[in-house]
């Protein structure tokens, strides 16, 4: 096997109602860590740019991971549904698609009242297949967040992303990174620049090590699977499954 067999592809997704804000910027600084080593390609999405309507709660992804798995049985990991498996006609199969395709998934937020903006629950809660299908596991994943005050919500914003990103079947590696858009996050903005969020060296230290792990497990992650594949070994659950 060559080092480009390992190469892998990471996706950054970032909802904030702000363009060339930054959190957008944190995250693509993240990319291009994850980058730099020479073994990821990196894609930037921002969740402004797509439709995405709330959940309705029809349970119809559910109900279609259910039909599929009574039908090929309850062992079956990842349960192979239809690509796109919402009732919903968004923009959101667009984004299930790069998430499938993806080997690792950076989700970045800004703090918004001390948890994350409602367009990126809108877009939690629309991934909902996912915690039932399991088709996202043995990808890999992080959250990022930016704030104007340090520790005014930071914590709360990264452990709502990473239980959504837990449930989601994600294998998180790093707790993430939290960074502040003020001087020394004291809540005073920076007038000479937007990107305030670049002279928080604490801030950017850590984006650093969370891209650095992504990075790096994504890369043993493919490996392992690889590896697996090449000695034949699938993997198998005890098939258990509900009382009917
Ligand atoms: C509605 C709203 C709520 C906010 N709530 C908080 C908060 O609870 N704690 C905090 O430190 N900053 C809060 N902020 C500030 C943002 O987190 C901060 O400006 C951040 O830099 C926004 O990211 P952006 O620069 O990418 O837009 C809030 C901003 C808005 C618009």
């Amino acid at each position: 096997m060559h080092a480009a067999d390992f190469k892998v592809k990471i996706l950054g997704i970032v909802g904030t109602p702000i363009k060339d804000g930054n959190c957008q910027y944190l995250l693509e600084q993240a990319l291009q860590v994850a980058e730099s080593g020479g073994q990821a390609t990196t894609e930037l999405i921002h969740l402004k740019d797509y439709r995405i309507e709330y959940c309705i709660g029809c349970e119809m992804c559910l109900r279609r991971v259910h039909k599929v798995q009574k039908e090929v049985g309850y062992h079956v990991v990842p349960v192979p549904v239809e690509e796109y498996n919402c009732s919903i006609k968004d923009d959101m199969r667009v984004i299930h698609e790069k998430m499938l395709d993806a080997d690792a998934i950076l989700l970045a937020a800004p703090v918004y009242i001390a948890t994350i903006p409602g367009q990126v629950k809108t877009f939690i809660d629309r991934c909902r297949t996912f915690v039932h299908d399991f088709r996202l596991r043995g990808k890999v994943a992080a959250p990022l967040t930016v704030a104007f005050y340090r520790n005014a919500g930071e914590d709360t914003a990264l452990q709502t992303m990473t239980l959504s990103l837990l449930a989601m079947g994600l294998t998180q590696v790093s707790f993430g990174a939290s960074a502040v858009s003020t001087r020394e996050g004291m809540g005073i903005p920076i007038r000479e620049t937007r990107f305030a969020v670049k002279e928080d060296l604490v801030g950017m230290t850590m984006m650093n090590m969370a891209a650095t792990q992504v990075v790096q497990a994504a890369v043993q992650m493919k490996a392992g699977k690889l590896a697996l594949e090449e000695a034949g070994i699938t993997f198998q659950t005890a098939g258990w499954a509900p009382p009917q």
